[in-house]
């Protein structure tokens, strides 16, 4: 077991929370600190796949870590530090887009600031259906900040989403390894099943 510290930071990509949720068990299993954080969609919009204080909890209850909520809860991370990565999963076409220009007014964003000020990598797990489309700058500015790495993706449904692009959920834990290591996981473009 490992015991350095990660933030998981939620965002509201609504139908990657069970498949996340799943992802946050393999993890545990490798990572025994993990922090959650939540977007102010992701804690407090009640969808056809979770309510979310369920959500919340289920989360919360895995990682064995009070969730951040508020801006309030999130700001020490600045000054205090001490995440060894933060992984944005699922990230959305939203939140990508704040990443890209530097807007921090939700938790998830704030503590993503704070990661970058301190110097320390953001992994970002993708799920947008905009990603060929309005956040396809987003991308690719992303993809060459300092500090910023993707879980490979790809073309979740080309057919019925054309735009859409999803990270590959297997690649998730041989990322952070790379992140931690400051390398970006090849190849980044991955065929997603
Ligand atoms: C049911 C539902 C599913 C959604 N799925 C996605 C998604 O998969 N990807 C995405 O980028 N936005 C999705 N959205 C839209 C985001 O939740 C919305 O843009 C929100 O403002 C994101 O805020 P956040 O990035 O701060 O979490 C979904 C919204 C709803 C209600």
């Amino acid at each position: 077991m490992n015991n350095l510290k990660i933030g998981v930071a939620i965002t509201g990509s609504f139908c990657t929370f069970e498949k996340t949720l799943y992802s946050l068990k393999e993890l545990k299993n490798v990572y025994s600190n993990l922090f959650p954080i939540f977007s102010y969609a992701a804690s407090s919009i009640n969808t056809r796949y979770y309510k979310a204080d369920e959500y919340i909890n289920s989360v919360s209850k895995l990682c064995g870590n009070k969730p951040i909520i508020t801006l309030t809860d999130a700001e020490p991370m600045g000054p205090v530090g001490g995440l060894d990565l933060l992984i944005v999963i699922p990230c959305t076409g939203n939140t990508l887009a704040k990443l890209h220009l530097g807007i921090t007014d939700t938790p998830v964003s704030m503590v993503a600031k704070a990661q970058l000020r301190n110097n320390k990598p953001v992994l970002i797990v993708l799920s947008t259906n905009d990603a060929l489309s309005a956040n396809l700058k987003s991308i690719s500015e992303l993809l060459n900040r300092k500090n910023v790495y993707l879980v490979p993706f790809g073309q979740d449904d080309y057919l019925n989403k054309p735009y859409s692009l999803k990270s590959d959920f297997s690649s998730i834990l041989d990322s952070i390894g790379y992140a931690l290591e400051g390398k970006q996981l090849q190849p980044i473009l991955k065929a997603i099943v």
